[in-house]
């Protein structure tokens, strides 16, 4: 029998206790655990929880929940966030000056789920419209609606943050309809933007390369992140490729901290999959601004190679994907994708026969808290490291 449809002002979003955290993870099984089995499921979130990138409070589980019974199992809704360090810059006023560029806390939003029984409620949409409330700096945010009682508890591992960002699979609307005063001013869509090659059978040689593996990327993070710095402060300020023409700001997440790495053990567990050699990237030996690191989408087969960061100019980038190419047919994938390719890229994509299309799903959107509106953010490196 359906359930009677709740006034909002009698829930609120609360973090999960453990016994909801599983519960969640449970509900979510059937929708997101693959070949999984439910015990390798819980498995490899518990491994997660580990891991640098979601350990010290960083990986949340929030449930949408009476204010009366917050820890309930039966709660309505449940999502997950991801605390990320990002940087933001702001255009110089002057042509000659660099952007003032700044780190910031930021968020990624995952797992949004409501069980079959309380769908079509309202309940997502609402909790996300919450989770604006835990997520940014209330000082930046619209008055709280009234007809929502009063706002969720801040939680001490959340808030502070500038933006968000998410990757939906219900298209653009559903998100970008949830702000936190009420309809609108949500996640906005930037850039679902796929390359796709086949890989073919031609080899060459490795001479000029460096291939690299888990443990090696690691130490890539570090000068990648020097360089997303460097490339946000010499950002032009205005650019046809921009969504706005001026942008406002431009913000980014940074691939340290683990946030970059985990897709390896997030994609291959309790596969037995591995890439030939171990290798997950490549660098160029003879340009330190040449370099690629990759994943894997082994569900549903077959396999892509997934690139999650790359970082090339148009003179390295057919060398850089002919490697990357090799590594896929080397560990029998026949399909390499990059998300997002900056506009210089994509010219030389297609010239190298990659095939760029517009993605209808894992469509990535922001939200932005700072000065302006969301509207005028330019997401930079919009790449799959920054999925979660
Ligand atoms: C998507 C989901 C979270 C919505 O939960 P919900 O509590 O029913 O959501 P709400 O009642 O707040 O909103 C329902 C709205 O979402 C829309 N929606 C639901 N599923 C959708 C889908 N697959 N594609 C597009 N829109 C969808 C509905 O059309 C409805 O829109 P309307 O209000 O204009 O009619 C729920 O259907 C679910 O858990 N689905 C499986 C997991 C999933 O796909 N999560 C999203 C991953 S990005």
């Amino acid at each position: 029998m359906a359930e009677p449809k709740i006034d909002f002002a009698s829930l609120s979003l609360f973090r999960a206790t453990p016994a909801q955290t599983e519960e969640s993870r449970r509900r979510t099984f059937p929708q997101w655990g693959g070949t999984l089995s439910l015990t390798d499921y819980l498995a490899r979130d518990a491994m997660m929880e580990l891991g640098e990138h979601s350990k010290d409070g960083k990986w949340i589980t929030w449930v949408l929940a009476p204010r009366d019974d917050p820890t309930t199992l039966d709660f309505m809704s449940a999502c997950e966030t991801y605390k990320r360090t990002g940087l933001v810059a702001y255009p110089s006023s002057s042509p000659s000056e660099p952007n003032s560029v700044h780190e910031a806390t930021c968020y990624g939003v995952a797992c949004v789920f409501t069980p079959p029984s309380k769908r079509g409620r309202g309940y997502a949409n609402h909790m996300m419209s919450l989770l604006h409330w835990v997520n940014a700096s209330r000082a930046n945010l619209p008055e709280f609606p009234e007809a929502w009682g009063t706002p969720p508890e801040e939680v001490a591992d959340a808030g502070g943050g500038l933006f968000s960002v998410l990757y939906s699979d219900v298209g653009e609307e559903f998100y970008r309809s949830a702000g936190p005063g009420g309809k609108g001013g949500g996640w906005e869509k930037r850039g679902a933007i796929s390359t796709i090659w086949e890989v073919g059978t031609e080899e060459g040689d490795d001479e000029g390369w460096n291939w690299l593996t888990e443990e090696q990327l690691n130490g890539l993070w570090e000068r990648d992140a020097v360089r997303i710095r460097k490339e946000l402060a010499n950002m032009p300020t205005s650019e046809s490729s921009y969504k706005v023409e001026r942008p406002a700001a431009f913000a980014t997440y940074l691939p340290t901290d683990g946030v970059c790495g985990f897709h390896i053990t997030k994609s291959t567990f309790a596969s037995n999959f591995s890439m030939a050699d171990g290798f997950w990237g490549v660098e160029s030996t003879s340009d330190p601004g040449t370099y690629a690191s990759w994943s894997v989408d082994l569900r549903p087969p077959p396999a892509t190679l997934i690139v999650t960061r790359l970082c090339a100019s148009e003179e390295t980038f057919p060398g850089l994907i002919a490697k990357i190419k090799q590594a896929a047919r080397r560990s029998g994938i026949g399909k390499v994708e990059v998300w997002n390719l900056r506009v210089g890229l994509k010219e030389v994509a297609e010239k190298t026969g990659g095939r760029t299309f517009i993605r209808n799903e894992h469509l990535p959107q922001i939200v932005w808290y700072g000065p302006g509106t969301t509207g005028d953010v330019e997401w930079a490196c919009n790449e799959k490291f920054c999925w979660c």
